[in-house]
């Protein structure tokens, strides 16, 4: 555990990987901390049930930005299986550890990848019908 943000978290949270809006994504996930108020989208493009692509907007803090970031990093071209493993810990550890007060934060970006998997399974479920 580390008790201030890693260079890794600023590097991420100045230069974040995929930020914006997926054009026609197949699952959008949206997801916000009640507390803090910060809000966060996770955009999935899927191509048989691998995630072709993965993008993110988030309104929050420093850790909340570095981890939606690094979490798009890590499930792309992941089977949907192997990217809901993913844990919010992964991503923290991805980016060298994370102030335990900001762990909370970094569960957005493990949440946010989960309600975008959920949104894509709704939509092929209801195309199926
Ligand atoms: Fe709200 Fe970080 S303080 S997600």
């Amino acid at each position: 555990m580390t008790e201030s943000y890693t260079d890794k978290v600023f590097e991420y949270f100045r230069n974040p990987r995929n930020m914006g809006e997926l054009e026609n994504p197949d699952g959008v996930g949206k997801v916000g901390n009640a507390k803090c108020g910060d809000v966060m989208w996770v955009y999935i493009k899927v191509k048989d049930s691998v995630i072709t692509d993965c993008t993110f907007k988030t309104f929050g803090c420093v850790a909340a930005i570095a981890t939606s970031s690094a979490l798009t990093e890590l499930v792309k071209g992941k089977t949907l299986d192997d990217a809901l493993k993913v844990t919010n810990k992964d991503v923290a550890n991805e980016l060298g550890g994370l102030p335990p007060i900001k762990m909370h934060c970094s569960l957005l970006a493990e949440q946010g990848l989960k309600s975008a998997i959920e949104d894509y399974r709704k939509r092929l479920a209801t195309n199926k019908d």
